[in-house]
């Protein structure tokens, strides 16, 4: 093992590597800088992805070529700009979040980076903004990343999945928890959440499912990748 300045500390090690990514990839962008600021000027959490997951989701939905997004769970908009700077022209994030004080924070982030005529945020619990969005018979989202409360997320596979189509790229974020998703015994509420999530994944023959365990800044943690095969 090559020698590292943090050999006894991993998390340590996680942060710099994190920040070592950053610094060499990831062109600093005052524009996420100040969204970053601002939400912590606001008091909201700080939960926002890190700036090398923000990326990644980036360049994944590049990569899936994505038309229309499907955010649940803004917060102050860190993730959504990252969404929403990968959009072609005329391209959409749909972002739904439940708290008044973090949809303001979004707007403004999402305003100050050019992004508002890009991002519609639908403001109340989103498991009634998905059955709004299922019975306007919306088009199809390309990409759904599913970031809200942790007990929600098998509710929200179901009410978002009749809004994909096949090839839709989901993205779940935290749902390894530090490990603790392995422990069925758990009271954690976020647990029970994310583990019947997957198994909600794991069982369903139209979707084909893995999950990615990460360490950095935010710790360790993870996200399930799954692509809808039909539906
Ligand atoms: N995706 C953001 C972080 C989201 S944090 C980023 O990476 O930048 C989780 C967000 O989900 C919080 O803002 C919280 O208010 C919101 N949330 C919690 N319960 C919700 C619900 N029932 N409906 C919609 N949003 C909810
Ligand atoms: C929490 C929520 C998140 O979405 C996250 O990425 C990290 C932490 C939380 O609720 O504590
Ligand atoms: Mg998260």
């Amino acid at each position: 093992m090559p020698n590292h300045p943090f050999p006894d500390n991993p998390k340590e090690v996680w942060s710099a590597v994190d920040q070592y990514i950053q610094q060499t990839l990831i062109p600093s962008d005052s524009v996420l800088q100040a969204a970053l600021d601002d939400s912590h000027a606001a008091d909201l959490p700080a939960i926002s992805v890190s700036a090398t997951q923000g990326k990644l989701l980036q360049l994944l939905a590049q990569t899936q070529s994505a038309r229309r997004i499907l955010e649940i769970g803004a917060l102050g908009g860190y993730s959504t700009i990252h969404l929403a700077r990968a959009l072609p022209t005329g391209g959409q994030v749909v972002t739904l979040e439940l708290e008044p004080k973090h949809a303001k924070v979004a707007m403004a982030n999402i305003a100050r980076a050019g992004l508002s005529g890009a991002v519609s945020l639908r403001l109340g619990p989103a498991l009634e903004s998905l059955a709004q969005l299922r019975a306007e018979g919306v088009e199809p989202f390309d990409m759904v990343f599913l970031d809200a409360d942790k007990p929600g997320y098998p509710h929200y596979l179901t009410a978002f999945l009749p809004l994909c189509r096949p090839g839709t790229l989901i993205l779940a974020d935290n749902v390894i928890r530090d490990g603790d998703v392995v422990d069925g015994e758990s009271g954690d509420p976020n647990v029970q959440g994310v583990r019947e999530f997957l198994r909600l994944l794991g069982s369903d023959p139209r979707i084909s499912s893995t999950a990615v365990q990460t360490v950095g800044s935010k710790g360790y943690d993870g996200f399930s990748l799954s692509r809808v095969l039909n539906l």
